[in-house]
């Protein structure tokens, strides 16, 4: 969870068919001098369990046949609460071969182009088995050419781990272990529905810590109950580990989850806005910069495959509920893969894994452009506009002036960033380049 998804408009009830290449490459209004970078990302949609705050696709593949919320750790199969067994198998080898159906058919709309970065995200990436983490990447890079130094990144639940797991994942070719941490205190834990606990996510970062030279810690904030002193705890014991990178957002309730039906109590906004700033002090304070609204890093430790994402470049996305965004000469294309992962699974061994195929209109891109490129502190240089819509920048001068006079922006003839005060409004930033 690290970019907004514009809304795609139409869902055709067949789904769509990826179109023979010839359709993407017809003349249309825009003028893209280049193509920008491009990213893969992969999908695997099963937790061990829902919580009741998530609203990705994400499935919850086995219900305990022992529920015990208060067993010890370390459960039959070594995954989740203990002493718990899970009914269940991840259909692991069929969402493998579905993985590479869907690539292979969408390789001529990226055919030729370098793969920047992966990631392969959830769900719960790390429910998959080493084995075939090792298979995935391999079957990718028989397919795609990725950059020698190519980031790839695994999301972990701590609730997933056992010893030497994440080695095997590093092992396997993953160089960048992102884990859903969440909270150390095990009260919160509890309230957020996790699988783990406060133990069992202090050895997994640990063990991360051991065998990756980069990771990110993925931490809520403005949780059921949670004090100002809490939360400096919390930050405390996840600073304590000198991670390279934490990402880390507000609790949101989000419609259609548990939590939207029985809202829990939530601090106040103004306590809210008193964390977030703590959070900004004790992370400077442990020289980590805030560089995104939500990330964090030490130099060197920013996360390639999310800035490629805020600077608007190209992502193909596989797997069930999978976005992309692909860009060609003349237009800027959208696709969402099928959601459901039995169907997902057959419509891609079937040659046809995208349910939406949406070009972005002309009178869009400002607005998605902006809306990624805005939560960057450092901003972006006006020509990327440009480039990477193929619209002059004209498109945006209304929205810029009113931004500046505003005192929300800040631009020379290069480059443009938000002001710290278009940074902490950043939403009403945004809303300036809504489509009129
Ligand atoms: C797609 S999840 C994947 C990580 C992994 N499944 C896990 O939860 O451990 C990515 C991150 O999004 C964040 N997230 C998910 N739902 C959220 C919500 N409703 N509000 C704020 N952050 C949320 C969590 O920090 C989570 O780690
Ligand atoms: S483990 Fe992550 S993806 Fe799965 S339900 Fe929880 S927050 Fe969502």
């Amino acid at each position: 969870m690290t970019f907004p998804i514009p809304v795609v408009s139409t869902l055709p009830a067949q789904g769509a068919v990826i179109r023979d290449v010839q359709h993407y490459m017809r003349d249309g209004t825009l003028r893209l001098s280049a193509l920008p970078p491009l990213s893969l990302y992969v999908h695997l949609p099963w937790c061990l369990k829902k919580c009741p705050y998530c609203d990705f696709n994400s499935h919850e593949i086995m219900a305990p046949k022992t529920p015990s919320a208060s067993a010890p750790l370390g459960g039959a199969s070594g995954l989740g609460r203990p002493g718990t067994e899970w009914r269940g198998e991840l259909p692991e080898q069929r969402y493998l071969d579905a993985l590479m159906a869907d690539l292979e058919a969408s390789l001529p709309l990226v055919w030729g182009r370098t793969v920047h970065s992966v990631f392969i995200g959830g769900g719960t990436p790390s429910l998959f088995s080493p084995q075939s983490i090792d298979r995935l990447i391999g079957d990718i890079r028989a397919r795609l050419r990725l950059e020698p130094d190519c980031e790839i990144t695994l999301e972990a639940n701590p609730g997933t781990f056992e010893k030497d797991r994440f080695k095997a994942f590093r092992s396997a070719g993953v160089t960048r272990l992102s884990i859903g941490v969440q909270s150390f205190d095990d009260a919160h834990l509890q309230a957020l529905g996790r699988v783990h606990d406060r133990a069992q996510a202090i050895a997994a970062v640990e063990e991360a810590a051991l065998a990756f030279d980069t990771f990110n810690l993925d931490i809520m904030y403005a949780l059921p109950g949670q004090t100002l002193a809490n939360l400096e705890r919390d930050m405390h014991q996840a600073l304590a580990f000198d991670p390279p990178h934490i990402s880390i957002y507000h609790l949101t309730v989000e419609p259609n989850t548990f939590f939207a039906k029985y809202p829990p109590v939530l601090p106040e906004d103004d306590d809210a806005y008193a964390m977030l700033d703590r959070i900004t002090e004790m992370t400077a304070a442990h020289g980590m910069d805030r560089y995104e609204v939500s990330a964090y890093a030490r130099p060197g430790h920013r996360c390639a495959h999310n800035m490629n994402y805020w600077q608007f470049g190209d992502y193909l996305g596989i797997g069930a509920g999978a976005h992309s965004k692909l860009s060609f000469a003349h237009r800027v294309v959208r696709q969402v893969r099928f959601r459901d992962p039995a169907l997902y699974m057959d419509k891609a061994l079937a040659g046809t894994p995208v349910a939406q195929d949406n070009e972005v209109s002309r009178a869009d891109l400002p607005f998605e452009f902006m809306l990624n490129a805005l939560r960057l502190r450092g901003g972006f240089k006006l020509q990327d506009f440009s480039e990477k819509t193929g619209l002059p920048l004209s498109a945006i001068q209304a929205g810029l002036d009113e931004a500046e006079r505003k005192g929300l922006i800040e631009r020379d003839f290069v480059h443009l960033k938000p002001t710290e005060r278009g940074f902490d409004f950043l939403n009403d930033l945004q809303a300036l380049f809504l489509p009129q």
